[in-house]
């Protein structure tokens, strides 16, 4: 019986523990996204993960977040013409992931890594400053997240959008910063 109870609270221990180590990601419901259809990754879990910023103003607020989550997505239908907003992920200043096109999609962000790879967004410059610590937190447990949930290979390759195609993104700061995250590569 004592053994019997024991056993129940590990199992709830742990479960909790697998649920903790994903952060809350905010619905694209929630932001209000448009309804959109994106293909499925054709390397899935993919084997890249390739960090961006959005080169806009930042956002400390969950309302000025979605505000700006929202205009990306309809730069990127209106103005690009892709099928939805470009990343899987962006991340906000105020700490909180937003879902793009989510887990398991391809994206619109990385020529020729869109098939193989999760597109992870920090909104904001960091050409000279750094996101905030509550956003780089995020982006890491976001990571860690899809690695113990399979939706990111547990050996992938971190690596910056600049090193897939000429651009400044993520801007000088950030490049430098992901440089010494786990997994980063010169060599993607
Ligand atoms: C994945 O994307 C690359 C580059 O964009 C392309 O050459 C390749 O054909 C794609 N793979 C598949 C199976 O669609």
């Amino acid at each position: 019986m004592a053994f019997k109870l024991l056993l129940s609270i590990l199992f709830v221990a742990l479960a909790s523990h697998i649920v903790e180590s994903c952060p809350r990601i905010i619905t694209r419901a929630e932001w209000g996204a448009r309804p959109a259809n994106t293909a499925a990754l054709v390397t899935n879990p993919p084997t890249h993960v390739v960090i961006h910023h959005s080169a806009t103003q930042g956002c400390t607020t969950q309302a000025a977040c979605m505000n700006l989550v929202r205009s990306f997505q309809n730069f990127h239908m209106d103005t690009n013409g892709w099928a939805d907003i470009g990343y899987n992920f962006l991340i906000g200043g105020d700490g909180q992931v937003y879902q793009g096109r989510g887990w398991g999609r391809t994206g619109a962000h990385a020529p020729s890594f869109n098939n193989r790879s999760m597109g992870i967004c920090l909104i904001g410059t960091f050409t000279s400053g750094l996101p905030t610590a509550a956003a780089i937190n995020a982006a890491h447990a976001l990571i860690n997240c899809g690695v113990s949930s399979n939706t990111i290979r547990a050996d992938y390759r971190l690596m910056g959008h600049r090193q897939a195609s000429a651009t400044a993104c993520p801007g000088n700061a950030l490049f430098a910063a992901i440089q010494s995250w786990p997994r980063f590569t010169t060599n993607p």
